[in-house]
């Protein structure tokens, strides 16, 4: 039997000591970051937007975005006053950032803050995304407001005047919806004449 010499036990308790408190400092340190890290994601103000980045260009077409003409270019003489479909720039329908509500009203009933030189002949352009939570808006013929349709989110009933620059009149939606240039072409077809007058997607 061999003895040890009783300074070999010593080191041996001490370098497992030593390690153990290693161990404690890097999992406190460890614990710090992650604390650190989840109160930074509280404080950093979240992204709005949704993630929805246009890529429409003036110049470009409107072609419908739903029903049996998809993809066929809209005209002028397509749309009644008070009618409102769903419309994309031609050849960037694959983008969900690019779909708008295009409604035809009468030129007098447009008011501030509307953006009237980007309408034509009545015609208007919304974005078609709810600022609230993204949903896509409907258009609902005159029901509530007296003397015009509106558009409406049926996601939380978001109700957007389309006379005065889709201002909110009511629900959850923060922001209006921007709006769009619009211009008749001499064929009769539409273009797309600006960018958005401001935000898109969800503002929340
Ligand atoms: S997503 Fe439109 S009202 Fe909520």
């Amino acid at each position: 039997m061999v003895d040890r010499p009783s300074g070999d036990k010593g080191d041996k308790t001490g370098i497992t000591r030593r390690k153990f408190t290693l161990g404690l400092i890097i999992a406190s340190i460890a614990a710090a970051l992650g604390s650190l890290l989840s109160l930074l994601k509280i404080l950093a103000p979240e992204e709005k937007g949704g993630g929805y980045v246009s890529t429409i260009k003036p110049g470009d077409r409107f072609v419908y975005a739903k029903g049996t003409n998809t993809g066929a270019y809209i005209k002028v003489s397509s749309l009644n006053v008070g009618d409102a479909v769903l419309a994309y720039p031609e050849g960037k329908t694959s983008n969900p950032a690019n779909i708008v509500q295009l409604i035809k009203l009468d030129e007098s009933v447009y008011k501030p803050p509307t953006h009237i030189n980007l309408t034509d002949q009545g015609l208007i352009a919304y974005s078609a995304i709810c600022t609230h939570l993204g949903c896509t808006v409907s258009w609902v013929e005159k029901q509530k407001l007296p003397d015009t349709s509106y558009t409406e989110c049926f996601c939380h009933n978001s109700i957007f005047d389309p006379t005065r620059g889709a201002k909110v009149l009511g629900g959850p939606a923060p922001i209006p919806l921007a709006q769009i240039g619009v211009k008749v072409k001499d064929d009769g077809t539409l273009v797309f004449t600006s960018d958005f007058t401001g935000p898109i997607g969800p503002q929340v």
